[in-house]
């Protein structure tokens, strides 16, 4: 596709690129009936319309509000059976740790998912994946972990890549170290360090390793071994901490240049100030929020301290059976107290920072076109719409997916 300039545009609203941080996350460009010229993939001139230059094809978007693709950078997309008898006793009093600790939980799917085959889990991961790009999500990253044992987190890796080879969207594998077995976790840490992840490396299955530090999963110490291992693999590093106790996994992500820490929901002033004085992204869950009822992550101070502020789905059938990328940003503003600008950039350059990308999430010259058409003329609809899809259109690379039924 040569160059293609696309009207009809209300309004096109952008953060700058890279990763930005406190204040400067309100900072949108809005151009007023805008013009977008794309070229090879890429975006090549934004501006006004009436200033826009000549090109050979135009496309009318007939004056939708135009927003840069989001970019989702937490989701367990690939999973086998179910949650729903979980569901109905954590809804009768019985908290999701006990669950998890009773063998039960995350535990569960460990066990389903282990007994799937690839095909089967690129066939179950697929409309998942879809509802996320059809949500407005056109880079979207996907964990493994319910594996557990080597060959089942290479056959989660290997769906993902499966998927991806169909796949109108760009989809991030990361290796997720989630829970010890319950005997032998000494050996089986050393395993992943030792063998599996140089083998995810070699392969070239993941571009980064996330461990869940938590009381009912690793230590700080062992998450620091992991994360060691990955590194020297050349591999990012991201967490999942502070989920239900502030243990000290956020303060060793930064300290050791993580991409990201995720969750949050446990985290007091140590962790704000030790993410506000650090690269590495506060990725916040509102959907676990929602689901388990969780206090919210503290977005607001963590924006007010200066710290660069992600949303993501989390996408999982235990904490957060969330399948809309545009509806996480939505709850952030309700849930975690963003403003609907913080939200934008919070779901577009700084998730695509929490991934090591810096190619996406802005509508300037130079960055990847992905981008969507909204059904309404004003961009805020994306954080306001409840329930219904506000995203129309969604184009990767200046394409126009066709997944969009609505
Ligand atoms: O991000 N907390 C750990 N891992 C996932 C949940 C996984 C599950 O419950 O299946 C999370 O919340
Ligand atoms: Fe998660």
């Amino acid at each position: 596709m040569p160059e293609t300039l696309f009207t009809g545009i209300s309004r096109l609203v952008t953060p700058p690129p890279g990763p930005q941080r406190g204040a400067a996350m309100r900072e949108l460009t809005m151009w007023k009936d805008a013009a977008l010229l794309v070229r090879d993939g890429m975006v090549a001139w934004v501006g006004a319309a009436k200033d826009a230059p000549n090109a050979e094809h135009t496309h009318d978007l007939g004056g939708a509000a135009v927003v840069p693709g989001l970019v989702d950078p937490h989701t367990h997309a690939v999973w086998a059976g179910d949650r729903l008898a979980d569901f109905e006793a954590r809804l009768a009093g019985v908290p999701y740790e006990d669950l998890l600790a009773r063998g039960g939980g995350i535990r569960s799917t460990v066990r389903a998912t282990a007994a799937a085959s690839e095909d089967e889990l690129a066939r179950l991961a697929a409309p998942r994946l879809q509802a996320l790009l059809r949500s407005g999500a056109t880079t979207t990253e996907v964990k493994s972990g319910y594996g557990l044992d080597f060959a089942a987190e290479g056959r989660m890796l290997e769906a993902v890549r499966e998927v991806g080879a169909s796949f109108p969207c760009a989809l991030v594998p990361t290796l997720l170290i989630h829970v010890p077995p319950p005997e032998e976790r000494e050996a089986y840490v050393r395993g992943v360090c030792e063998d599996l992840i140089p083998a995810v490396a070699a392969r070239g299955l993941a571009t980064a390793v996330d461990v869940f530090c938590e009381r009912e999963a690793f230590t700080v110490a062992e998450t620091r071994t992991l994360l060691t291992a990955a590194r020297a693999r050349g591999l990012g590093v991201k967490l999942h901490a502070d989920q239900f106790h502030a243990l000290g996994g956020v303060e060793l992500a930064c300290g050791l240049g993580a991409l990201s820490v995720d969750h949050l929901e446990a985290s007091g002033e140590g962790q704000i100030q030790a993410l506000a004085g650090s690269n590495t992204v506060a990725t916040i869950l509102p959907g676990v929020t929602l689901h388990l009822g969780l206090p919210a992550a503290p977005a607001r101070r963590l924006v007010d301290a200066g710290a660069r502020v992600a949303v993501g789905t989390d996408l999982n059938p235990g904490s957060s059976p969330l399948f809309s990328t545009s509806l996480a940003l939505a709850l952030a503003v309700r849930l975690n107290g963003l403003t609907p600008a913080e939200a934008l950039t919070a779901g577009t350059v700084n998730a695509a920072a929490a991934l090591g990308l810096t190619d996406r999430g802005a509508l300037t010259s130079g960055q990847r076109a992905d981008f969507l058409a909204l059904h309404s003329a004003d961009w805020r609809d994306l954080v306001y719409t409840l329930g219904a899809n506000p995203v129309r259109d969604v184009f990767v690379g200046g394409r126009l997916t066709k997944e969009n039924g609505l």
